[in-house]
Order: C-alpha cells, then sequence, then structure tokens
C-alpha cells in the first residue's frame, strides 16, 4: 500500500464507514440503488468485457538470452502457458528505450523498443504470436513525463526560446526574498530562487527542479528524471497521439494510461493544502488538489477516445485511475456520454485503507464498493484489480497469516466472479509473496534507497517469476538475476502448482474456464445478498433465459459461518444450489439454499437448481 499512499493520498479519503453510509442515500444523475439493482446483462460481446488481462514487468518474466534480465522473446515463450491460463491480453509495463531510472516509466523514445529487452521485430514476433494465441498485447503508456534523457526534454532544456521551449512546465520561480514562502520552499534554493510554491514530488523532495541553461525550474511529479510535459500545449498532445498511433498500427491491442490523473496542474500554481505530517520520504503531507485529477484531462481523454476509434477491432484504454470515489471513476469513462476510457481501474474494491489495527478483508467494504462500481457508472463496465508492481502482493495484504492460500482463493473468487473485467499481475495466480529486500545495498527501486527504512520500494513485488523448482525457477540461466529469486520458489512455482489438484493456479484456471463457460458468470447481472451480513459476501449472478444463475459466497472470517441465502426479489425460484467450485470439500455437492456452513475464508460457487 506504499505506493498507494504517496500516489494517491487525495484518492483515498472514503473510509469503509462513510462508504458503507453512501448506499443508502439518493444516487447522483439517477443512478439505481444498489439495494433494488440488478444490473443489466450485457449482450455486447466486445472482448475486453469479459476480458483477464494480465500484466507483465517484462524484466521480471521470463529471460531468454541468460542476461538476468526478462525480455520480449521471454514472453514469447510463455504464450502458452498464459492460453491455458485463460489470458485474454497481456498489459507489458513500459519496454521502450529508458534510462531504467524508474524502470522504463522513464521513456526516453516511444516508438522503439529498448534493447535489453530486445528488437523491433521481437515486439513485431510477440503481437503476431500472441494473436495466434488469442492473447491480444496492451502497452503501457507513459503521458505524464518523459526521461529526462528524452530528445524532447533535452531540446527544451537547452534555452528558453527553442522550438520545444514551452513542451515541459517551466517557471522562473521567485526570489527568496519573497515574503510568505513556506520553510519547505526555502529548502531548495539555487542562484537566489526557490521553487514557485510546495509542491511535493511523489518520489521524494520538490517537485521543482532547477536547470542553470534556462534559470528556470520545471515540474516533476515523479523522480526528477522524470520532467512532467506541457498537456496545455497542443504539439504535445500531437506527438503523443502520433506515437500511439505507430503501435496502433502494428497491431497492438490498445493501452494502459500510466499516472494519468496527473496530466495537468493549476495553472496559478497554488500551494497544496498540507495535511499535517511527515510522508516516508520526510516530506510534508499534502492534499494534493492542484497537481491530480484536474478536471481539464477530461478534454485530452475524449480527444484520445476518439483517435483510438478509428482503428479497426475494439482497441482498449485502461487507465491508471487512484481516485477517492466511485463518482469520480465514472467521470473518466465519460458518465452518461461513455466517451473517455473504456475501462479506468477501480481501485477503490482491490486496494481498500482499513482503519489502523482492522483487517482489510471485510465483507461489508467489498459489498458497498462492489455495488457502487456496478450501479453508479452508468452501465460502463467495471475493471476490478487487486495486484500490480506498485503495491504489495495482495496476497499478504488479505493474509491473516494462517489462511493464506484461502484468502488468495477467496480474492481469485471475488475478481472473476463479478461483472466486471479482471485484471492480475503476473504471479498472483500462484500466489507469489512479496520479498522484499533486507538490505539497503540490495535494493534498485531508488524510491526504497531515499525512504529506507521506512520506505523500502517496490522490488519486493516485482521479483522474477517463479516457473519451477529448478535453477533460479526457470526464469533465467543466470545465477546473477536482475533481483534474487525469492526462495519460496521451491514450494510457489508454476510446475509444482500444475501437479497438485488443490493448488491456487489449479483454482484460478477453474475459475476461468468456469468464467468462460457458464452463461450466468459470462454475462448475467448480479445481485448483492444478505446485505447486513458482516462476514460473508455473497450475491447472485442473474442468468440468461435457459441457463441456471450462480450464486457466490465467501466468508471472510476465521469462524465457520452459516447462512441463508434469500432469492426472494431476485425472480429466481429455486430452492437447492449444485456446488460448481469450492474452497473447502466439506460443502456438499448440493446443498439447500437455506442452510449453507461455510468454513473460515472459504469460497463456494453453485448453480442455482
Ligand atoms: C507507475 C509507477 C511509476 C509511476 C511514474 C505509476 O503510476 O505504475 O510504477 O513509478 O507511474 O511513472
Amino acid at each position: 500500500m506504499r505506493f498507494l499512499s504517496s500516489l494517491a493520498v487525495a484518492a483515498c479519503l472514503v473510509s469503509a464507514s462513510l462508504g458503507a453510509q453512501i448506499a443508502h442515500k439518493a444516487l447522483p444523475n439517477g443512478a439505481v440503488s444498489p439495494d433494488k439493482l440488478a444490473a443489466t446483462p450485457s449482450h455486447d460481446e466486445t472482448w475486453w468485457k469479459h476480458a483477464f488481462v494480465y500484466e507483465i514487468y517484462p524484466r521480471s518474466f521470463q529471460d531468454s538470452n541468460g542476461d538476468g534480465i526478462g525480455d520480449l522473446n521471454g514472453i514469447t515463450q510463455r504464450l502458452d502457458y498464459l492460453q491455458k491460463l485463460g489470458v485474454d491480453a497481456i498489459w507489458i509495463a513500459p519496454m521502450f528505450p529508458s534510462p531504467q531510472v524508474d524502470f522504463g516509466y522513464d521513456v526516453s523514445d516511444y516508438v522503439a523498443v529498448d534493447p535489453q529487452y530486445g528488437t523491433m521485430a521481437d515486439m513485431g514476433k510477440l503481437i503476431a504470436q500472441g494473436k495466434a494465441h488469442n492473447v491480444r498485447i496492451v502497452l503501457d503508456f507513459v503521458l505524464n513525463h518523459t526521461s529526462d534523457k528524452h530528445q524532447w526534454f533535452l531540446e527544451s532544456a537547452a534555452s528558453r526560446t527553442n522550438p520545444k521551449a514551452d513542451w515541459y512546465v517551466w517557471n522562473d520561480g521567485l526570489p527568496v526574498s519573497t515574503s510568505g514562502l513556506t520553510d519547505y520552499q526555502k529548502k531548495y534554493e539555487h542562484e537566489g530562487m526557490v521553487p514557485p510554491n510546495n509542491w511535493v514530488s511523489v518520489f521524494g523532495g520538490s517537485a521543482w527542479e532547477w536547470v542553470p541553461a534556462r534559470k528556470q525550474f520545471y515540474y516533476h511529479k515523479f523522480y526528477k528524471q522524470q520532467p512532467d510535459l506541457n498537456w496545455r500545449n497542443p504539439a504535445v498532445e500531437k506527438a503523443m497521439f502520433d506515437s500511439m498511433g505507430f503501435w496502433l498500427d502494428k497491431g497492438v491491442a490498445g493501452f494502459r494510461l500510466d499516472a494519468v490523473p496527473t496530466l495537468f496542474e493549476d495553472t496559478k500554481l497554488r500551494n497544496e493544502p498540507e495535511k499535517g505530517g511527515l510522508n516516508a520520504q520526510g516530506d510534508p503531507n499534502l492534499n494534493t488538489i492542484y497537481t491530480d485529477n484536474l478536471p481539464e484531462v477530461h478534454g485530452v481523454i475524449r480527444r484520445m477516445r476518439a483517435m483510438v476509434s478509428k482503428y479497426p477491432g475494439d482497441r482498449v484504454l485502461i487507465g491508471e485511475t487512484y481516485l477517492p470515489n466511485t463518482v469520480e471513476l465514472d467521470k473518466w469513462y465519460g458518465g452518461a456520454q461513455h466517451n473517455e476510457l473504456q475501462l479506468p481501474m477501480d481501485m477503490l474494491v482491490g486496494f481498500p485503507r482499513p482503519k489502523k489495527g482492522t483487517s482489510p478483508l471485510n465483507a461489508a467494504v467489498f459489498r458497498q464498493y462492489i455495488s457502487e462500481v456496478e450501479t453508479q457508472i452508468h452501465g460502463s463496465q467495471p475493471l476490478l484489480v487487486f495486484d500490480n508492481h506498485d503495491n504489495v502482493r495482495s496476497i499478504d495484504r488479505f493474509t491473516d497469516g494462517k489462511h493464506t492460500n484461502q484468502i488468495a482463493k477467496l480474492i481469485a473468487t471475488m475478481l472473476f466472479t463479478t461483472r466486471a473485467t479482471a485484471m492480475s499481475y503476473y504471479g498472483a495466480e500462484i500466489g507469489m509473496p512479496t520479498t522484499t529486500p533486507a538490505r539497503k545495498e540490495d535494493v534498485k527501486d531508488p524510491i526504497g534507497i531515499t525512504g529506507w527504512p521506512k520506505e523500502k520500494g517496490r522490488d519486493g513485488e516485482r521479483t522474477p517469476m517463479q516457473w519451477t523448482p529448478g535453477p533460479q525457477a526457470g526464469f533465467s540461466t543466470n545465477s546473477n538475476t536482475w533481483l534474487p529469486i525469492p526462495k519460496s520458489y521451491k514450494k510457489i512455482n508454476v510446475q509444482t502448482e500444475t501437479g497438485a489438484p488443490d493448488s491456487l493456479l489449479n483454482w484460478y484456471m477453474q475459475l476461468l474456464a468456469l468464467r468462460r463457460s457458464n452463461a450466468a458468470l459470462h454475462e448475467g447481472g448480479i445481485v448483492m445478498l444478505n446485505k447486513d451480513n458482516a462476514d460473508v459476501l455473497s450475491y447472485v449472478r442473474t442468468a440468461p433465459a435457459g441457463s441456471a444463475p450462480v450464486v457466490i459466497a465467501v466468508n471472510m472470517s476465521a469462524q465457520p459461518r452459516t447462512i441463508t441465502l434469500d432469492l426472494s426479489g431476485t425472480g429466481i425460484t429455486g430452492q437447492t444450489a449444485k456446488t460448481l467450485m469450492t474452497s473447502d470439500p466439506s460443502l456438499q455437492p448440493v446443498t439447500s439454499l437455506t442452510n449453507v456452513v461455510l468454513p473460515p475464508y472459504t469460497s463456494w460457487i453453485a448453480s442455482v437448481q
């Protein structure tokens, strides 16, 4: 959660209890209350509405040339696995040329491939072979900033008068003698000038960096090697859209838009309100109202959607959208207009922020947010995600320390059985744990170096994929891998889990197969059941005519729980249910809906008879 807490402070203020109250309030824009709703089944077969999108961190997935770093040919070699797992599309974290300060999120050329990951021909092969495996390729596009080594920035930084002088966010700053400066601003004096305001970089320090050649500061939301582009300049938009077009022409299925709410900043450069205290990097905690989620961004996104829509084949725009609530999320779809992103990520369901000392595994909170995203986004398609390369893996965030495997199955059950498009991250399907470096000298992620020991960085969730119990876990032939292979690989790996019927990997595979073959799970609506139950989250997927509805119940407590699933009011008449999948064999194959006994942390999926 460390990354979340820094990037999305403003986004995550909705506490669980506040969320629970919202469920019963009148909803904006004529949306239907979750209490009343059976979400309308979708008859639109657009591929991404039913997709499983799998994130690959290319450095860490498969090394094909023995240099200890994963690469594109490695991904191609693993397409059989991805297809067998049930993956419809892979999102590849940036593989463009980059100085790798932020491991690819500092791009120095948007229309090429970093030689350490392969060549343009390798990318062509991956796209073509992906097609043969029904695995589409989604690229990660970093719009907010470039590398400071990008040609655009080198030119921009050279003088105040060059053709790209206005491509980045430049400012003169203020004389250090100006009255009313914050102490924080004064810390960053250069040649008698200080930054124009108190804005803080997500990765530590002032968000303003001095360039002597221009005698000006430039703004960087992230590292100083990641200067923010000036999206108020139409030439920037054009250059970025042209780069996207380059890849669309090559046949990619769409883009994941990195940090997209951060494209614009307040033109008046107002100080952001301090919230009190210091963050892990020792900077003041700010309410990022002037640098995050500014309304101007929606114009860009609408134009981008229109541009991408001109390409055939349902190309998709996915957003990295850490937002404060579902009402804000709806804006990223374009609300009732449906003319912005097809799939902004819902980060409220998968990254809950429990009160200190309470478990994030909370049925009421999940019920609340799943209901909201079903009902408050004007019929758009939800996208759920529990894992990515910036946050402690969900298996570690949700475990009680004893029932880890059962809880991981429960999270997967939620991910794959609501109506939402599902997104996951390599290794989640085998339960790879977060393996955080134990010593500062082993840290690779710069925020772990500057923030140690409070902030240990994101290496822990980026360790190499664990394929086999053999040397280097089957990731590489090189014993010197870019991050060490975690010790857990002996037991937690694809090969071992493939052969173990009860494994998390087999649970994923069965869930994904069921989601494809079962009509209710594939295209049914969803109605929450037992809405007052504090421990068990349950819902029914209504079915198209001729198919059986499916009930889903997950017990989020350490105690057995007996539930009665009351389907009255849903129009479903069945009284019993036939088990389709359960994580506890004690559940009878056929159960009366009035007496379902769920052992601790059990997931149960059953077809209503
Ligand atoms: C990416 C991070 C990256 C940051 C800056 C994000 O949101 O997911 O990994 O460090 O953007 O590009």
